[in-house]
């Protein structure tokens, strides 16, 4: 596979979980970014920790289908290896992470991988789609949008999310985050994250939830989303929440 010029997030985030599937340009990003900002590791087990809590309540709820949203690479934790018993579906818009992603899912027949806008679920392969999220529309499925919100501005984020709750059956599950404003004091990490890089509070985030409802858990950082023990001691980067589009 050809070398990326240019580093991802996505590859970054591998990087600092241990992961094997990122180049030289994610590594000298992250490394950058963490001279900037300071030690990531830490902050990225705890989000991957997330990750796995809200996928297990969803499936414990009896889901058993996932669509991945800006997925990155489907390796460390990540919805297929925390809910084996559940078919995913991984998408994302990189086409480097992409082929990282099918190549490590070659052979499975419970997961795969292929591009998806998530502001746009139309891009999504049909055939892909009904493969692994069965009965896409009519059975409650689990839709996982992580480290994308950061990407999109309130308008894009509130749109998509109000024609996701359209496009699921009632039932279903969300579980997003989003980035606190933490990194508002560190502007040299901040602005290598970019001009469209979106912070917010979490007042200012829960009304683009529009009508997906949080559970009672609320929205809260992710260290302290249902913890199992005690929550990592982490700063507040990010802040997330499961919600539902109530059944019946
Ligand atoms: C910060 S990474 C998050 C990766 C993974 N979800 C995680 O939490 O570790 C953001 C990912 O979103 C992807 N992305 C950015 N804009 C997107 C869009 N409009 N639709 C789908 N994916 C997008 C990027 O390519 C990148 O892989």
């Amino acid at each position: 596979m050809a070398e990326p010029d240019q580093p991802s997030t996505a590859r970054m985030i591998d990087f600092w979980l241990g992961g094997e599937h990122h180049f030289p340009v994610d590594v000298a990003a992250a490394r950058a970014f963490e001279a900037a900002y300071g030690p990531c590791a830490e902050i990225f087990r705890s989000l991957r920790g997330f990750l796995g809590r809200a996928v297990r309540s969803i499936a414990d709820a009896g889901v058993d289908s996932f669509l991945v949203f800006g997925a990155g690479l489907p390796t460390r934790g990540n919805v297929h290896e925390v809910a084996p018993d559940a078919t995913v579906l991984y998408t994302d818009v990189d086409p480097v992470t992409i082929r990282l992603g099918q190549r490590l899912l070659a052979g499975s027949d419970r997961a795969g991988y292929g591009f998806g806008d998530a502001t746009d679920i139309g891009t999504i392969d049909p055939a892909q789609l009904h493969r692994f999220v069965p009965g896409w529309g009519r059975r409650p499925v689990g839709v996982v949008f992580l480290g994308l919100a950061a990407f999109l501005d309130d308008a894009t984020l509130a749109r998509t999310l109000d024609e996701l709750y359209e496009a699921v059956a009632p039932g279903s599950f969300l579980a997003i985050d989003f980035d606190s404003e933490g990194l508002a004091a560190y502007p040299e990490a901040l602005a290598m994250m970019g001009p469209a890089f979106r912070m917010r509070a979490p007042g200012a985030f829960a009304p683009l939830l529009g009508r997906w409802q949080p559970t009672v858990d609320g929205i809260v950082p992710v260290a302290q989303w249902r913890p199992e023990g005690e929550p990592e001691r982490v700063p507040d980067a990010f802040y997330g929440a499961v919600a539902a589009r109530p059944a019946g």
